[in-house]
């Protein structure tokens, strides 16, 4: 027997119904095939069993035993789309979560602001509702120990609601091919008790977090292709340049800091460092503000002039 771990309500609804499932397919089947072995015993060739017309007429058996099966088999539609409708319910209280998939992150925005990346706190036995869409291509969000799998889908807001019933750490999956790091996208859904989640909640976001994310836009926005030591392109390295003087083709010098990269972002027209080919695409329209805001926090903190 495996050990199933049930972590959530919809778990444990989900099993109810496939264990119902499955025993009304068992009982048919041995049902279909009992009778087959009866009736093959019972009329073989020579046997003195009655061979009479049945008492009553064929098609009552026939219509009997359609609408019997149809029905019994219409409950269980009946129960998983009751269970399905309440996994969208966008009425009564819960704990709002937003979430938004993107080449290849879960990007998780707590009810307070808070922000977590391939990760996702909610508090134990609270209604939790999550709102989730994706930035650019069909992901799918994938739950196992919560039984909760559901397409995010660019463009369209799909709600996931449920209470988590037991604490622990546990995985979460990108279940929809959705590019090159598909397999790399995956996290963990974190279940605190409700005092520990709300002390997680009101904590500053550990600096690291903000790095590893801003360092993921940098890959995610293609900024590694061109600007990483030993790219093929013909582009600064970032290293050691935060805080660095540098010339200009018109013989001035700028400073590298946050403005200077803003412009090289969003004006790259307006930026012209010596000795480099005026090649930079702008980014205006590409990168939204919040993500411009932490990719200079990352290239300010991780590669700053010594
Ligand atoms: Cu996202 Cu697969």
């Amino acid at each position: 027997m495996i050990a199933l771990i049930e972590a959530s309500n919809r778990a444990a609804q989900v099993d109810r119904l496939a264990a119902w499932l499955l025993a009304a397919s068992g009982f048919v089947v041995l049902l279909v095939f009992g009778l087959i072995v009866i009736f093959a015993v019972r009329y073989r060739r020579g046997s003195k069993a009655s061979r009479a017309p049945l008492p009553i007429a064929e098609w009552k058996v026939e219509a009997g035993w359609i609408a019997g099966t149809t029905l019994g088999f219409l409950a269980f539609f009946f129960f998983g789309a009751r269970l399905f409708v309440a996994m969208e319910d966008a009425s009564g209280p819960a704990d709002e979560i937003r979430v938004v998939g993107r080449q290849w992150m879960w990007d998780v925005r707590q009810p307070n602001g808070r922000r977590e990346f391939d990760t996702l706190h909610v508090p134990l036995g609270t209604r939790v509702r999550l709102r989730m869409t994706s930035e650019d291509v069909i992901h799918s969000f994938f739950v196992p120990d919560f039984r909760l799998k559901q397409d995010v889908i660019p463009g369209k807001e799909v709600l996931l609601v449920f209470t988590a019933t037991r604490t622990g750490r546990f995985p979460l999956f990108c279940t929809e091919y959705c590019g090159s790091k598909h397999a790399q996208m995956k996290g963990e859904v974190i279940v605190q008790r409700p005092e520990d989640y709300a002390r997680w909640m009101a904590n500053a976001q550990p600096p690291a977090e903000v790095l590893a994310h801003g360092h993921n836009l940098f890959l995610h926005y293609g900024c590694s292709g061109c600007h990483d030591r030993g790219s093929i392109v013909h582009a600064p390295s970032l290293e050691g340049l935060y805080g660095a003087t540098v010339p200009m083709a018109d013989g001035t010098f700028r400073r590298v800091d946050a403005t200077y990269l803003r412009d090289c972002i969003l004006n790259p027209e307006t930026v012209r460092p010596a000795g480099y080919p005026p090649v930079m695409p702008s980014f205006r329209g590409v990168v939204p503000e919040s993500d411009l805001t932490e990719i200079i926090a990352y290239l300010e903190g991780s590669v700053a002039a010594p």
